[in-house]
């Protein structure tokens, strides 16, 4: 799919800008602050719902202004889409779909498929497991609304459980509620360790290619998924029995202690765990192998590309590996940003200054 144009009104440091993308390479250009993040940020607003750098939607809003607004149109495979976001300055945000109001963010998922990379993501293979988990969710989501169900039925039934276990953890009738609520966690949670463990096989392949031609074939990266607690055989089984057998330790702690909400990929290079040992160029390769890789089983899923957008990633490759990169973009819409351009790679190029964009020049 490609995004055909993008407006935005009072966003961000934007008053009005307006842009229309090329099929393959868009790169963005200017000085530091100019905008350039900004203006992928709201493209992911419209696939995703939420900005990937704040939960405080109202800064989104530009200073001194009441709304903020947000148009995109997407060219699909047989359809032509427009996403409409309005965001107030209470931070409130409503979103249309070809002018049909969308009241959950379910609805809208699906709509525009992203990929989004930026340096932030390096946290991806060195922070905590929540990152990890935070990669399967977006991704999974994206390509499969019964993932995003099953993980939504998850969250609210575990958070529904803590609550319990917090509040009433001393009561003598709490093992008959957590008895529901397991069942629940046990059944949703199955449904997320299924689709996370074959995703990750699938993603290990893709991943694992485009980690060995940045490599240049010298490292192999391999990822597995990771549980909290071994689930052999039937997971929903397994996990059921794994929920009871903590119940003692969950209600001494007061919070529930295993499930997929514990769970982690595993990322070795070479055989070495790369959350305690890759170096940051290690990191940066593994945790784009990994984001190119959502790419390409997007694509296998759901038969069309999402559009990438890479957020400052050639500062800190030198030219030959910013050269191996966007011809590995090759093949799918591209919004890439950076201080300066000087490749010989074709794109069509803005220039942003000061929260306005130029109309963008074709650099063959
Ligand atoms: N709500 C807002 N109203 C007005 N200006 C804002 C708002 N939110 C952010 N800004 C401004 O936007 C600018 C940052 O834009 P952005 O992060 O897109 O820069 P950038 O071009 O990506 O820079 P860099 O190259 O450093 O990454 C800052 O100057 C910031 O003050
Ligand atoms: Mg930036």
């Amino acid at each position: 799919m490609k995004i055909l144009s993008l407006q935005l009104n009072n966003f961000r440091n934007y008053a009005n800008a307006f842009v229309e993308f090329d099929d393959g390479l868009n790169v963005l250009c200017g000085k530091n602050a100019s905008g350039k993040t900004n203006m992928l940020e709201s493209v992911y607003l419209c696939s995703i719902f939420s900005s990937p750098r704040t939960s405080r939607d109202r800064e989104l809003v530009r200073l001194g202004q009441e709304t903020a607004q947000v148009r995109l149109v997407v060219q699909k495979l047989y359809r032509k889409h427009t996403i409409s976001l309005q965001i107030d300055s209470q931070g409130k945000k409503k979103v249309a779909v070809d002018g049909i109001p969308v009241n959950r963010a379910g609805e809208l998922l699906g709509v525009l498929g992203v990929v989004f990379f930026s340096p932030d993501e390096l946290k991806l293979v060195k922070d905590a497991p929540q990152e990890r988990r935070h990669f399967l969710d977006v991704g999974l989501s994206q390509q499969q609304k019964s993932y995003f169900i099953a993980l939504q039925r998850y969250n609210k039934t575990l958070k529904q459980k803590n609550n319990l276990l917090r509040e009433y953890r001393r009561s003598a009738h709490i093992d008959d509620m957590l008895d529901v609520w397991d069942d629940g966690l046990a059944r949703e949670g199955a449904i997320l360790v299924k689709k996370r463990t074959e995703y990750i096989a699938t993603l290990n392949k893709a991943a694992g290619r485009f980690h060995g031609i940045m490599s240049a074939e010298a490292e192999e990266l391999a990822l597995s998924y990771e549980t909290s607690v071994p689930l052999d055989g039937d997971i929903e089984s397994a996990l059921r029995e794994a929920l009871c057998a903590a119940r003692e330790k969950d209600k001494e702690l007061g919070y529930s202690t295993v499930g997929p909400h514990r769970d982690d990929i595993k990322i070795e290079i070479n055989g070495k765990d790369s959350r305690k040992f890759a170096s940051q160029g290690q990191q940066r390769t593994v945790a784009l192998a990994m984001k190119l890789g959502e790419v390409v089983i997007y694509k296998n899923e759901l038969g069309e590309p999402p559009v990438l957008l890479l957020d400052d990633v050639l500062s800190e490759l030198d030219l030959e590996r910013q050269r191996l990169l966007l011809k590995l973009t090759d093949g799918f819409q591209t919004v890439l940003t950076c201080t300066e351009y000087g490749l010989d790679v074709p794109a069509k190029v803005f220039e942003v200054q000061d929260g306005s964009v130029g109309e963008g020049k074709r650099k063959k």
